[in-house]
């Protein structure tokens, strides 16, 4: 189950901010061997627990980004005590090239940046944090009734429809596509036939009347899991078009990565991870259908752009598993750029 599972991944603690508890975090750090000089982006900045992690191990410097004004206003506290080190940026990790260039300032070697020089490496630990699951102003509980909401960028920030937009207005098979793909949610069609049936009565305004309506038609499963989690982590996905974002987030990652920096990414249920997996077998020419038993066969894909760690997908130990509920189904996945040119040539180059 994703981290959109609401069984309390993130506990208080007092070297982070309440709440929320990095993922991964050493395995991480480890894939991303901080070294003094180098210039890291942390892609989901959330509670900082990842940047913070990279500044403390070396003199370093961090570029977070995050889509939520709520996670940006709370760091300042951080770009402060690391002054200097940390940048923040909002806005989307998928737009990050081109939100790095609006500021002129890239990040990158040498005065005005140059990613032509690069960045040493990249995380993307998706989803969303504990600080937005459990407050339930944000929208995204099913334990806990509040607006259904579910932007990451906040009803300030109106990026785009809220869930509420979502499930008032979309023809009912279109909700029971979404809830299907993203939420692997067998119950598709009844759930959606569900909603499209209470919204003629009136507007499903709250998380607690959606997880009703949810709850009234799919039955509690052997493993005690609230019958509404495939659904709101679906309508989530969409709303805050997660998958989309990860594909030109990985796009963005292969642009901006120096030749020998390093990717690393922890995601939170199989269909992001299976995104990430497809991109790097793709990148690295290991895809299904390249052999290297034909050296001569007509070469249809640019050089690897990408070299995976060997072996599987990393799981967390099963200490922190204990520890820290909510990482159970972390996934880490990680790479070393190699020094052929970026495939994707349609967002606009960074070279100097
Ligand atoms: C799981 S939390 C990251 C936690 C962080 N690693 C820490 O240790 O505190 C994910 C964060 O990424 C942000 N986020 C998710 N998708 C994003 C995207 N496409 N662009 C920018 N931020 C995103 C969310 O708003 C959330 O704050």
């Amino acid at each position: 189950m994703s981290r959109a599972s609401q069984t309390g991944r993130g506990r208080p603690t007092p070297e982070h901010a309440p709440g929320h508890v990095p993922v991964m975090l050493s395995e991480v750090i480890e894939v991303l061997a901080p070294r003094e000089g180098a210039i890291y982006v942390d892609g989901t900045l959330g509670a900082g627990g990842y940047s913070r992690a990279l500044l403390d191990a070396a003199e370093c410097t961090v570029w977070a980004i995050d889509r939520d004004p709520e996670a940006i206003a709370r760091a300042k506290v951080l770009a402060e005590r690391y002054a200097g080190r940390l940048s923040l940026v909002e806005g989307c990790f998928g737009d990050m090239d081109r939100l790095f260039e609006a500021r002129a300032v890239r990040p990158g070697r040498g005065v005005g940046g140059g990613v032509g020089g690069g960045v040493d490496g990249v995380a993307f630990d998706l989803g969303v944090s504990s600080l937005q699951l459990d407050r339930p102003e944000r929208g995204f509980s099913f334990q806990r009734d509040g607006p259904l909401d579910m932007r990451m960028s906040g009803p300030e920030g109106a990026q785009g429809p809220s869930a509420a937009d979502t499930v008032n207005h979309l023809p009912e098979g279109e909700l029971a596509d979404i809830i299907w793909r993203y939420g692997e949610e067998r119950q598709s069609r009844r759930i959606a036939k569900a909603i499209v049936a209470a919204r003629r009565v009136k507007p499903i305004t709250r998380t607690g009347e959606l997880a009703e309506i949810v709850r009234r038609v799919v039955r509690r499963g052997q493993t005690g899991r609230d019958p509404a989690t495939r659904t709101f982590q679906a309508i989530r996905i969409h709303v805050n078009d997660e998958i989309g974002e990860l594909r030109r987030g990985l796009g963005a990652a292969e642009r901006l990565l120096a030749p020998g920096g390093s990717l690393a990414v922890v995601s939170f249920h199989s269909l992001e991870d299976r995104e990430v997996k497809t991109f790097l077998k793709e990148r690295s020419g290991t895809r299904a259908g390249t052999t290297r038993h034909l050296p001569e066969a007509p070469r249809s894909s640019p050089d690897p752009t990408f070299e995976p760690a060997a072996g599987p997908a990393r799981k967390p130990t099963a200490e922190e598993c204990a520890a820290n509920p909510r990482a159970r189904s972390a996934r880490l996945r990680a790479a070393r750029r190699t020094d052929a040119p970026a495939w994707n040539s349609t967002s606009k180059e960074l070279s100097p």
